[in-house]
C-alpha cells in the first residue's frame, strides 16, 4: 500500500505570505505533484497546523485544494489550528464525540489511528478520556491481529533542536508511552509540527517527522532560538508491504528542475 504524509501547510488567506512564502502556492504544488507523480496512492494525510491563524476562509481554501487529490484526504490539526474554526469549516470529517479530531480508519495495511493533542498555541497534550479512548483502539486492534499506524501533531519526546523540545514538545509523552508500551503491533508513528526530516525510534517504535510544505526550521542543534530558513519543501511517500516500511522523501519544487 502507498500514501503520502504531508504536513504543516500552514494556509493563510490569499495574498498574505508566511515568511515571504505563499502556503497555497505550495500545497497546490505538493498536489500537483501528487496527481502527477503518485495519483494512485490509497490516501493523503496531513499531520497538522492546516492554517496559520485558525481563519475560516484557510479552511476553506485547504479542502477546495485537498479536493483536487484522486485519493481521500485525512487532516488533524496542529497548534496553529483553531478547534472551533476548524470544525465549523471542515463539519463533515469525522469528529469524535468528545469535540476532538481523533479517529481511526482502516485499510488493507492495517488500522490507522490519528489523534488530537491540540489544547492551545503553547500547550499539548492527550488527556485522560483520549488515552483511554486510544488504549481500547490498540486493544481492539491487537485482539483482531491488526498492524496500527499513529499520526499526531506534536512529538512526545526531544528531537535535540533546543527550542522546539524546550517549548513545543508534547506534556504528557511518558503518559502516552505507558499506553503504547502495553502494545507489540504499533508499526509506525508520523508526526508533523517541526518542519524538519526526522527518523528514528521511540520505545522502539518507528517514527518519522516530514518538512512543511511551506517554511522550514534549522537544523540547529546547539542554539536555543527559533531559526526558519528557505530549505525546499517536501513531502513523504510511505510504501507499506507485510514486513516493511519504507518512507520516501519528496522534494516536490524540484520536479520539473532541468538537471543542469
Ligand atoms: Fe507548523
Ligand atoms: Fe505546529
Amino acid at each position: 500500500m502507498k500514501f503520502i504524509h504531508l504536513s504543516d501547510t500552514h494556509l493563510l488567506p490569499r495574498p498574505r505570505t508566511i515568511m515571504g512564502i505563499d502556503a497555497c502556492a505550495r500545497l497546490e504544488a505538493a498536489v500537483a505533484s501528487i496527481n502527477a507523480n503518485f495519483a494512485d496512492s490509497a490516501f493523503c494525510m496531513v499531520t497538522g497546523d492546516l492554517t496559520d491563524e485558525g481563519d475560516a476562509q484557510s479552511y476553506r481554501e485547504f479542502r477546495k485544494i485537498l479536493d483536487r487529490l484522486p485519493m481521500p484526504w485525512y487532516p488533524l490539526l496542529g497548534n496553529h489550528d483553531i478547534r472551533s474554526v476548524a470544525r465549523e469549516n471542515l463539519g463533515d470529517l469525522p469528529w469524535h464525540s468528545d469535540g476532538f479530531l481523533q479517529y481511526e480508519f482502516e485499510t488493507p495495511a492495517g488500522q490507522f489511528i490519528v489523534l488530537d493533542s491540540l489544547v492551545d498555541m503553547d500547550t499539548s497534550y492527550l488527556n485522560e478520556d483520549q488515552l483511554k479512548w486510544l488504549d481500547e483502539r490498540l486493544g481492539v486492534a491487537q485482539q483482531d491481529k491488526k498492524d496500527v499506524y499513529l499520526f499526531m501533531h506534536h512529538v512526545p519526546f526531544n528531537i535535540g533542536i533546543p527550542w522546539l523540545d524546550r517549548l513545543y514538545r508534547m506534556d504528557n509523552g511518558e503518559d502516552l508511552a505507558a499506553v503504547l508500551n502495553r502494545y507489540n503491533n504499533i508499526r509506525h508513528m508520523f508526526f508533523g509540527h517541526v518542519h524538519r526530516p526526522i527518523h528514528g525510534s521511540w520505545h522502539g517504535i518507528p517514527f518519522s517527522i516530514v518538512r512543511s510544505t511551506a517554511h522550514q526550521v534549522a537544523l540547529d542543534l546547539e542554539d536555543d532560538k527559533s531559526k526558519f530558513i528557505a530549505e525546499p519543501p517536501s513531502f513523504g511517500i510511505v510504501l507499506i508491504e507485510d514486513n516493511q516500511v519504507v518512507i520516501h522523501d519528496h522534494s516536490f519544487l524540484e520536479d520539473n528542475l532541468p538537471i543542469i
